[in-house]
């Protein structure tokens, strides 16, 4: 068991975490012939009781980085302190223990349960996994109480899965999470498969559920009007590394990476007059692979603001920087983040860049146009 922080506030600590998956090639040998860097060294903490939301591109390691907080995806290197432990010191009984502390959200909740069980059945499941199953009249009383929790009629419990709707399957998933009494939950795309309007149901419900039961909640999101509305703070993802990270609506405020002005400008806004006056931001050249990232910045092959020096050959860490309007918690991985914040180093073209696929696997390769908005 690992203590770490003096800040009690702290439930999750994440430290230096890489994860990469090996890439194989031969069909006797099965030789490992490069890595795809899903997670390449972040750093993040997650304070109990808050909702951080978590943004960036398809296949940026969003998923990764929440799989490896839950301990479903072994670190390559850096720890997980979850509430003081290092979830990687954990085995056997202590870890199916520490389980029932963090739980997970999917985004297809179709596909995460088990068409061949009624939802009483699924959360059964769950309890009795966890040993939470010990006297009929609890049980019963338990199973009554998450689907009231959730919004869902006590006859649910002897449905099946495709007898619901896409935002009511959503709701047994959340009911199934809850189920064990978490601290955590992940919840890794949880609305992007629904509806507009069933999403701010179900958003709103993870919101009340916090407020009764004290959750903390790990959001990901590929788009950044769930993860506003939601998050008390935001980090951003590119190539493996978060590149930004401050309250919620600071980052809408005060954008300081170029990546992050640029996940902003292909947001539309209501207003016609501040959509026509507001930044725009074409993003040109393919996301590299992950498998064979940029030296330095991993995102100066895409940046409209890459200087001459530093910016391929340094890799910058995220840092506090004195700029108007940032607050001390603010954090931003740029070399050139106050010069640019302050007007000294402006925009300008960006030269198309040939990137090298590398090994990364049928998802890892460019993903997007070559010329193109980012698609959040
Ligand atoms: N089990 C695996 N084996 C090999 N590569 C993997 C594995 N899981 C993920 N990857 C690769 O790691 C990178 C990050 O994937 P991840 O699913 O974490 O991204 P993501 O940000 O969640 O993307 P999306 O928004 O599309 O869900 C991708 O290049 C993906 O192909
Ligand atoms: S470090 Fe350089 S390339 Fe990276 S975001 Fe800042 S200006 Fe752009
Ligand atoms: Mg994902």
């Amino acid at each position: 068991m690992t203590q770490t922080s003096d800040a009690p506030d702290v439930l999750v600590e994440v430290t230096d975490l890489e994860v990469y998956f090996p890439i194989k090639s031969g069909i006797i040998f099965d030789r490992t012939v490069g890595h795809v860097r899903a997670v390449d060294g972040v750093d993040l903490s997650i304070r109990r009781g808050e909702t951080y939301g978590l943004v960036g591109e398809s296949g940026c390691g969003k998923s990764t980085l929440g799989k490896a907080i839950l301990n479903l995806e072994p670190p390559t290197a850096g720890s997980v302190v979850f509430d003081g432990t290092d979830i990687a010191s954990l085995k056997g009984e202590d870890l199916r223990h520490a389980r029932k502390r963090f739980q997970m959200v999917f985004q297809d909740p179709m596909s995460s349960l088990d068409p061949r069980q009624t939802v009483e059945s699924l959360l059964l499941e769950g309890l009795r996994a966890h040993g939470l199953d010990t006297d009929t009249d609890a049980t019963r009383a338990r199973l009554r109480e998450l689907m009231s929790d959730v919004g869902l009629p006590v006859a649910a419990l002897s449905k099946y899965p495709h007898e619901f709707s896409g935002g009511q399957r959503q709701r047994i998933g959340i009911a199934r999470a809850l189920s064990v009494g978490p601290d955590l939950i992940v919840a890794d795309e949880p609305v992007s498969a629904l509806d507009v309007s069933i999403q701010a149901q179900v958003i709103n419900l993870l919101q009340d559920l916090q407020d009764k039961l004290g959750l903390t909640y790990l959001v990901v999101a590929h788009d950044l009007a769930v993860v506003r509305h939601i998050s008390d703070r935001i980090g951003v993802m590119y190539l493996g590394a978060l590149v930004e990270e401050s309250g919620g609506a600071e980052l809408y405020d005060v954008p300081l990476h170029p990546y992050t002005r640029a996940l902003m400008s292909a947001v539309p806004v209501p207003d016609p007059q501040v959509e026509d006056t507001r930044e725009q931001i074409l993003l040109t050249g393919d996301l590299p692979s992950p498998a064979n990232p940029p030296s330095g910045c991993r995102f100066h092959t895409r940046c409209p603001w890459k200087q001459e020096t530093l910016c391929d050959t340094e890799r910058p860490q995220l840092r506090v920087v004195e700029v108007s309007g940032a607050s001390d918690s603010h954090r931003v991985a740029c070399h050139f983040a106050e010069k640019i914040a302050s007007g000294e180093i402006q925009r300008h073209e960006v030269e198309a860049t040939i990137t090298t696929p590398g090994f990364g696997g049928p998802d890892a390769g460019p993903t997007a146009p070559p010329e193109a908005y980012i698609g959040v």
